[in-house]
Protein backbone atom coordinates (compact mmCIF):
# COMPACT_ATOMS: atom_id res chain seq x y z
CA UNK A 1 0.00 0.00 0.00
CA UNK A 2 2.72 2.40 1.16
CA UNK A 3 5.49 1.17 -0.56
CA UNK A 4 7.64 2.75 -3.37
CA UNK A 5 10.81 1.98 -5.55
CA UNK A 6 13.66 4.03 -5.30
CA UNK A 7 17.08 3.86 -6.82
CA UNK A 8 16.58 0.30 -6.55
CA UNK A 9 15.07 -0.11 -2.94
CA UNK A 10 12.14 -1.57 -2.16
CA UNK A 11 10.95 1.11 0.63
CA UNK A 12 8.57 0.51 3.53
CA UNK A 13 6.93 3.98 3.08
CA UNK A 14 7.85 7.20 1.50
CA UNK A 15 8.71 8.85 4.69
CA UNK A 16 12.16 9.96 4.71
CA UNK A 17 15.01 11.53 7.76
CA UNK A 18 16.98 13.86 5.93
CA UNK A 19 19.86 15.50 6.83
CA UNK A 20 20.20 16.70 10.26
CA UNK A 21 21.12 16.54 13.80
CA UNK A 22 18.65 12.96 14.40
CA UNK A 23 21.11 11.77 11.74
CA UNK A 24 24.44 13.27 12.31
CA UNK A 25 26.22 10.25 14.71
CA UNK A 26 26.17 6.34 14.89
CA UNK A 27 23.88 5.76 17.76
CA UNK A 28 21.63 9.02 16.14
CA UNK A 29 21.35 6.81 13.19
CA UNK A 30 20.77 3.40 14.52
CA UNK A 31 17.76 5.61 16.96
CA UNK A 32 15.91 6.64 13.61
CA UNK A 33 16.51 2.98 11.93
CA UNK A 34 13.83 2.04 14.77
CA UNK A 35 11.45 4.23 13.55
CA UNK A 36 8.65 3.62 10.74
CA UNK A 37 10.80 5.76 8.18
CA UNK A 38 11.85 3.95 4.73
CA UNK A 39 14.47 5.55 4.54
CA UNK A 40 17.18 7.81 6.49
CA UNK A 41 20.10 10.52 4.86
CA UNK A 42 23.33 10.97 7.12
CA UNK A 43 23.91 14.60 8.40
CA UNK A 44 25.90 16.18 5.81
CA UNK A 45 29.24 14.84 5.75
CA UNK A 46 32.17 17.57 5.97
CA UNK A 47 36.21 17.24 5.97
CA UNK A 48 36.58 18.20 9.39
CA UNK A 49 35.00 17.76 12.83
CA UNK A 50 33.08 21.00 13.04
CA UNK A 51 31.04 22.49 15.76
CA UNK A 52 28.28 24.65 15.51
CA UNK A 53 28.44 27.86 17.90
CA UNK A 54 26.04 27.33 20.53
CA UNK A 55 22.94 28.20 20.84
CA UNK A 56 22.18 27.26 17.38
CA UNK A 57 18.45 25.86 17.24
CA UNK A 58 15.50 27.83 18.31
CA UNK A 59 12.04 27.44 17.66
CA UNK A 60 9.73 30.18 16.20
CA UNK A 61 5.93 29.90 15.54
CA UNK A 62 6.16 26.24 14.79
CA UNK A 63 9.29 26.64 12.60
CA UNK A 64 13.05 25.66 13.67
CA UNK A 65 15.66 28.44 13.07
CA UNK A 66 19.37 26.72 13.15
CA UNK A 67 23.06 27.49 12.17
CA UNK A 68 23.56 23.66 12.36
CA UNK A 69 26.55 23.35 10.58
CA UNK A 70 28.68 20.77 12.56
CA UNK A 71 29.60 16.96 11.71
CA UNK A 72 31.75 14.84 13.30
CA UNK A 73 34.23 14.52 10.21
CA UNK A 74 34.50 11.70 7.12
CA UNK A 75 37.00 9.90 9.70
CA UNK A 76 34.89 9.62 11.76
CA UNK A 77 32.11 8.87 9.15
CA UNK A 78 33.82 6.18 7.54
CA UNK A 79 34.41 4.22 10.72
CA UNK A 80 30.88 3.99 11.17
CA UNK A 81 30.02 3.46 7.33
CA UNK A 82 32.37 0.27 7.51
CA UNK A 83 30.90 -1.80 10.69
CA UNK A 84 27.37 -0.35 10.30
CA UNK A 85 24.23 -2.59 10.43
CA UNK A 86 20.77 -1.02 10.23
CA UNK A 87 18.04 -2.26 7.75
CA UNK A 88 16.21 0.90 6.56
CA UNK A 89 18.66 2.23 3.43
CA UNK A 90 20.91 4.56 3.76
CA UNK A 91 21.64 7.97 1.73
CA UNK A 92 25.64 9.09 2.56
CA UNK A 93 25.17 12.98 2.21
CA UNK A 94 28.23 14.83 1.60
CA UNK A 95 28.62 18.99 2.26
CA UNK A 96 29.90 19.54 -1.38
CA UNK A 97 29.29 23.37 -0.57
CA UNK A 98 32.76 23.19 1.72
CA UNK A 99 35.08 21.28 -0.77
CA UNK A 100 35.57 21.66 -5.04
CA UNK A 101 34.34 19.36 -6.75
CA UNK A 102 37.22 16.99 -7.26
CA UNK A 103 37.64 16.84 -3.28
CA UNK A 104 33.98 15.66 -2.92
CA UNK A 105 34.24 13.24 -5.31
CA UNK A 106 37.20 11.83 -3.34
CA UNK A 107 35.58 11.41 -0.42
CA UNK A 108 32.31 10.00 -2.15
CA UNK A 109 34.94 6.91 -3.35
CA UNK A 110 36.43 6.93 0.31
CA UNK A 111 32.29 6.61 1.70
CA UNK A 112 31.40 4.15 -1.09
CA UNK A 113 34.61 1.02 -0.28
CA UNK A 114 33.22 2.37 3.65
CA UNK A 115 29.64 0.30 2.24
CA UNK A 116 27.84 3.85 1.38
CA UNK A 117 25.41 2.32 -1.14
CA UNK A 118 23.91 5.72 -1.98
CA UNK A 119 25.91 9.35 -2.27
CA UNK A 120 24.26 12.57 -2.10
CA UNK A 121 26.20 16.09 -2.92
CA UNK A 122 23.87 19.13 -1.40
CA UNK A 123 25.65 22.36 -2.39
CA UNK A 124 23.80 25.41 -3.53
CA UNK A 125 25.81 26.44 -6.22
CA UNK A 126 24.08 24.21 -9.15
CA UNK A 127 26.90 24.75 -11.20
CA UNK A 128 28.74 23.21 -9.27
CA UNK A 129 26.64 20.32 -8.30
CA UNK A 130 26.64 19.34 -12.54
CA UNK A 131 30.63 19.30 -12.67
CA UNK A 132 30.37 16.97 -9.42
CA UNK A 133 27.93 14.84 -10.68
CA UNK A 134 29.73 14.78 -13.92
CA UNK A 135 32.91 13.67 -12.51
CA UNK A 136 31.63 11.32 -9.81
CA UNK A 137 29.38 9.45 -12.58
CA UNK A 138 32.50 8.23 -14.16
CA UNK A 139 34.29 6.89 -10.75
CA UNK A 140 31.46 5.62 -8.67
CA UNK A 141 28.80 2.78 -9.54
CA UNK A 142 26.11 3.60 -6.74
CA UNK A 143 23.20 5.53 -7.13
CA UNK A 144 23.69 9.58 -6.84
CA UNK A 145 21.71 12.67 -5.44
CA UNK A 146 21.39 15.65 -4.93
CA UNK A 147 20.02 18.02 -3.08
CA UNK A 148 18.86 21.61 -4.06
CA UNK A 149 18.65 24.70 -2.38
CA UNK A 150 15.72 26.86 -2.04
CA UNK A 151 14.69 29.27 -5.26
CA UNK A 152 17.11 28.34 -7.86
CA UNK A 153 16.81 30.35 -11.09
CA UNK A 154 17.27 29.20 -14.52
CA UNK A 155 15.59 25.71 -13.07
CA UNK A 156 14.43 23.64 -16.34
CA UNK A 157 18.22 24.49 -17.55
CA UNK A 158 19.93 23.27 -14.03
CA UNK A 159 17.82 20.18 -13.64
CA UNK A 160 18.41 18.99 -17.19
CA UNK A 161 22.38 19.27 -16.95
CA UNK A 162 22.32 17.58 -13.68
CA UNK A 163 20.44 14.82 -15.42
CA UNK A 164 22.81 14.54 -18.30
CA UNK A 165 25.93 14.65 -16.07
CA UNK A 166 23.73 11.33 -14.94
CA UNK A 167 21.68 12.16 -11.41
CA UNK A 168 19.38 9.07 -10.35
CA UNK A 169 17.58 11.00 -7.68
CA UNK A 170 17.20 14.61 -6.50
CA UNK A 171 16.52 16.05 -3.00
CA UNK A 172 14.59 19.62 -2.65
CA UNK A 173 14.74 21.71 -0.40
CA UNK A 174 17.60 22.59 2.30
CA UNK A 175 16.21 25.32 4.78
CA UNK A 176 15.67 28.58 3.63
CA UNK A 177 18.13 31.23 4.81
CA UNK A 178 19.94 33.78 5.92
CA UNK A 179 17.61 34.67 8.36
CA UNK A 180 17.61 36.68 11.65
CA UNK A 181 15.56 36.51 15.12
CA UNK A 182 16.43 38.82 17.53
CA UNK A 183 15.79 38.74 21.14
CA UNK A 184 14.25 41.87 22.15
CA UNK A 185 15.58 42.18 25.88
CA UNK A 186 18.90 42.37 24.78
CA UNK A 187 18.68 43.53 20.73
CA UNK A 188 21.12 40.88 20.63
CA UNK A 189 20.54 37.77 17.72
CA UNK A 190 18.55 34.43 18.88
CA UNK A 191 21.20 32.12 17.56
CA UNK A 192 24.80 32.02 18.30
CA UNK A 193 26.29 32.41 15.07
CA UNK A 194 28.89 35.24 14.09
CA UNK A 195 26.15 37.67 12.94
CA UNK A 196 23.29 36.07 14.16
CA UNK A 197 21.90 34.97 10.88
CA UNK A 198 20.78 30.82 10.30
CA UNK A 199 18.12 28.99 8.65
CA UNK A 200 14.69 28.30 8.89
CA UNK A 201 12.66 25.12 8.40
CA UNK A 202 9.86 23.33 9.33
CA UNK A 203 5.54 23.68 9.10
CA UNK A 204 6.12 27.79 7.48
CA UNK A 205 8.12 26.71 4.69
CA UNK A 206 5.58 24.16 3.50
CA UNK A 207 4.05 26.30 0.85
CA UNK A 208 7.64 26.86 -0.82
CA UNK A 209 8.45 23.63 -1.01
CA UNK A 210 5.66 22.43 -2.56
CA UNK A 211 5.79 24.86 -5.27
CA UNK A 212 9.16 23.63 -5.77
CA UNK A 213 8.80 19.98 -5.98
CA UNK A 214 5.99 20.65 -8.55
CA UNK A 215 8.09 22.60 -10.77
CA UNK A 216 11.21 20.33 -10.46
CA UNK A 217 8.80 17.31 -11.48
CA UNK A 218 7.19 19.01 -14.51
CA UNK A 219 11.19 19.25 -15.58
CA UNK A 220 12.74 15.39 -14.72
CA UNK A 221 11.50 11.88 -14.38
CA UNK A 222 13.62 10.30 -11.78
CA UNK A 223 12.53 9.88 -8.17
CA UNK A 224 12.13 13.38 -6.20
CA UNK A 225 12.33 13.45 -2.48
CA UNK A 226 10.08 16.68 -1.04
CA UNK A 227 11.63 17.96 1.78
CA UNK A 228 10.58 21.30 3.77
CA UNK A 229 7.46 21.84 6.38
CA UNK A 230 6.10 18.12 5.91
CA UNK A 231 4.44 18.03 9.81
CA UNK A 232 1.81 15.97 9.09
CA UNK A 233 -0.38 13.07 6.88
CA UNK A 234 -2.09 16.28 5.13
CA UNK A 235 1.59 17.94 4.30
CA UNK A 236 2.91 14.67 3.10
CA UNK A 237 -0.14 14.32 0.80
CA UNK A 238 0.39 17.46 -0.26
CA UNK A 239 4.27 16.55 -1.73
CA UNK A 240 3.20 13.58 -2.96
CA UNK A 241 0.46 15.30 -5.28
CA UNK A 242 2.75 17.84 -6.10
CA UNK A 243 4.90 15.16 -7.82
CA UNK A 244 7.11 13.76 -4.53
CA UNK A 245 8.54 10.28 -4.82
CA UNK A 246 9.67 10.55 -1.38
CA UNK A 247 8.69 12.97 1.90
CA UNK A 248 11.26 13.77 3.76
CA UNK A 249 11.14 15.79 7.35
CA UNK A 250 14.00 16.84 9.83
CA UNK A 251 11.82 19.63 12.00
CA UNK A 252 8.97 17.47 12.98
CA UNK A 253 11.18 14.46 14.39
CA UNK A 254 13.15 17.04 15.99
CA UNK A 255 10.55 18.98 18.06
CA UNK A 256 7.54 15.87 17.99
CA UNK A 257 9.94 12.96 18.36
CA UNK A 258 10.58 9.80 15.74
CA UNK A 259 7.18 8.63 16.10
CA UNK A 260 5.96 11.30 13.85
CA UNK A 261 6.61 8.37 11.35
CA UNK A 262 4.45 6.00 12.36
CA UNK A 263 1.46 8.82 12.94
CA UNK A 264 2.14 9.85 9.52
CA UNK A 265 2.29 6.72 7.85
CA UNK A 266 -0.68 5.64 9.79
CA UNK A 267 -2.49 8.28 8.44
CA UNK A 268 -1.40 7.67 4.47
CA UNK A 269 -2.95 4.43 5.08
CA UNK A 270 -6.08 5.37 6.26
CA UNK A 271 -6.31 7.86 3.99
CA UNK A 272 -5.83 5.09 0.67
CA UNK A 273 -8.34 2.70 2.38
CA UNK A 274 -10.74 5.72 2.81
CA UNK A 275 -10.16 7.63 -0.97
CA UNK A 276 -10.32 3.59 -1.98
CA UNK A 277 -7.12 4.61 -3.76
CA UNK A 278 -5.47 1.34 -2.99
CA UNK A 279 -1.47 2.82 -3.46
CA UNK A 280 0.14 5.76 -2.97
CA UNK A 281 1.79 5.69 -6.50
CA UNK A 282 -1.52 6.24 -7.35
CA UNK A 283 -1.68 9.80 -6.01
CA UNK A 284 1.76 11.04 -7.16
CA UNK A 285 1.86 14.10 -9.56
CA UNK A 286 -2.14 14.36 -9.43
CA UNK A 287 -1.81 18.11 -8.97
CA UNK A 288 -0.38 18.52 -12.39
CA UNK A 289 -3.81 16.32 -14.05
CA UNK A 290 -5.88 18.02 -11.82
CA UNK A 291 -4.36 21.72 -12.64
CA UNK A 292 -4.41 20.50 -16.64
CA UNK A 293 -8.28 20.28 -16.40
CA UNK A 294 -9.11 22.97 -14.06
CA UNK A 295 -11.54 25.53 -15.31
CA UNK A 296 -10.59 29.20 -13.55
CA UNK A 297 -13.12 31.43 -13.14
CA UNK A 298 -13.51 35.21 -11.33
CA UNK A 299 -17.29 34.60 -10.79
CA UNK A 300 -16.96 31.61 -7.90
CA UNK A 301 -19.04 32.72 -4.87
CA UNK A 302 -18.63 31.51 -1.89
CA UNK A 303 -21.38 29.06 -0.08
CA UNK A 304 -21.90 28.29 3.06
CA UNK A 305 -23.22 24.04 4.10
CA UNK A 306 -25.49 24.66 6.36
CA UNK A 307 -25.50 21.14 7.88
CA UNK A 308 -21.47 21.91 8.80
CA UNK A 309 -22.10 25.45 10.02
CA UNK A 310 -21.45 25.92 13.68
CA UNK A 311 -22.34 29.36 13.21
CA UNK A 312 -19.32 30.76 15.26
CA UNK A 313 -19.08 33.90 12.77
CA UNK A 314 -15.64 33.56 12.32
CA UNK A 315 -16.20 33.93 8.31
CA UNK A 316 -18.63 37.04 9.17
CA UNK A 317 -15.79 38.68 10.91
CA UNK A 318 -12.86 38.61 8.07
CA UNK A 319 -15.33 39.20 5.19
CA UNK A 320 -14.38 43.09 4.03
CA UNK A 321 -16.92 42.47 1.39
CA UNK A 322 -19.99 42.49 4.37
CA UNK A 323 -21.10 39.62 2.06
CA UNK A 324 -21.98 37.06 5.37
CA UNK A 325 -24.87 37.47 7.96
CA UNK A 326 -25.82 35.33 10.39
CA UNK A 327 -28.89 33.46 10.52
CA UNK A 328 -30.18 31.71 13.47
CA UNK A 329 -28.54 28.35 13.66
CA UNK A 330 -26.20 29.59 10.34
CA UNK A 331 -24.58 32.03 7.97
CA UNK A 332 -25.56 32.85 4.52
CA UNK A 333 -23.41 34.38 1.98
CA UNK A 334 -24.50 37.31 -0.17
CA UNK A 335 -24.13 35.84 -3.81
CA UNK A 336 -24.22 39.71 -4.93
CA UNK A 337 -21.61 41.33 -2.66
CA UNK A 338 -19.57 38.08 -2.37
CA UNK A 339 -16.39 38.72 -4.51
CA UNK A 340 -15.27 35.03 -4.34
CA UNK A 341 -11.91 36.19 -2.08
CA UNK A 342 -11.52 32.73 0.02
CA UNK A 343 -10.39 34.70 3.34
CA UNK A 344 -13.85 33.17 5.11
CA UNK A 345 -13.04 29.45 4.12
CA UNK A 346 -9.55 29.96 5.43
CA UNK A 347 -10.77 30.65 8.65
CA UNK A 348 -13.89 27.83 8.72
CA UNK A 349 -12.98 25.37 11.11
CA UNK A 350 -15.70 23.49 9.89
CA UNK A 351 -14.55 23.20 5.99
CA UNK A 352 -18.40 24.21 5.74
CA UNK A 353 -17.44 26.37 3.11
CA UNK A 354 -16.72 26.14 -0.57
CA UNK A 355 -16.90 28.08 -3.89
CA UNK A 356 -19.15 27.50 -6.57
C1 LIG B 1 19.18 21.60 12.65
C2 LIG B 1 19.22 21.26 11.20
C3 LIG B 1 20.40 20.77 10.63
C4 LIG B 1 20.43 20.47 9.27
N1 LIG B 1 21.60 19.99 8.73
C5 LIG B 1 21.64 19.71 7.39
C6 LIG B 1 22.82 19.19 6.79
O1 LIG B 1 23.83 18.93 7.45
N2 LIG B 1 22.81 18.99 5.46
C7 LIG B 1 21.70 19.23 4.68
O2 LIG B 1 21.72 19.01 3.48
N3 LIG B 1 20.56 19.69 5.23
C8 LIG B 1 20.51 19.93 6.55
N4 LIG B 1 19.35 20.39 7.10
C9 LIG B 1 18.17 20.63 6.24
C10 LIG B 1 17.15 19.47 6.31
O3 LIG B 1 17.67 18.27 5.79
C11 LIG B 1 15.87 19.83 5.51
O4 LIG B 1 16.23 20.00 4.16
C12 LIG B 1 15.20 21.11 5.99
O5 LIG B 1 15.27 21.20 7.38
C13 LIG B 1 13.73 21.17 5.56
O6 LIG B 1 12.99 20.09 6.09
P1 LIG B 1 12.04 20.23 7.41
O7 LIG B 1 11.15 21.41 7.21
O8 LIG B 1 11.32 18.91 7.50
O9 LIG B 1 12.99 20.41 8.56
C14 LIG B 1 19.28 20.66 8.47
C15 LIG B 1 18.10 21.12 9.06
C16 LIG B 1 18.05 21.41 10.41
C17 LIG B 1 16.76 21.89 10.99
Amino acid sequence: MLEIDFLGYRLRNPLMLTEGPLSGTESLLLKASESEAGLIFTKGIRLEEQKSPVPFLNIHKGSLINADWSCIGIENWIGIIEKLEMETPLVVSIAKNYVDSETAVSMAERLVIAGAKIISFVDYDPLQLVETVGLARRRIKVPLMVKLTPFLPDLEKHLKALVNAGIDGIAAMDSIGPILLIDTNTGAPVLGSKDGSGYISGKNILPVTLKYIYEISRFVDIPVVGVGGVTDTDSALQMIMAGATGVGMVTSPMIRGLKQFTKISDGLKQYLIETETGNINKIRGLTHSVNKARAISTDYKAVIREEKCNNCGACRKVCYSNAISADSDWHTVNRVICIGCGLCSGVCSENAIYFK
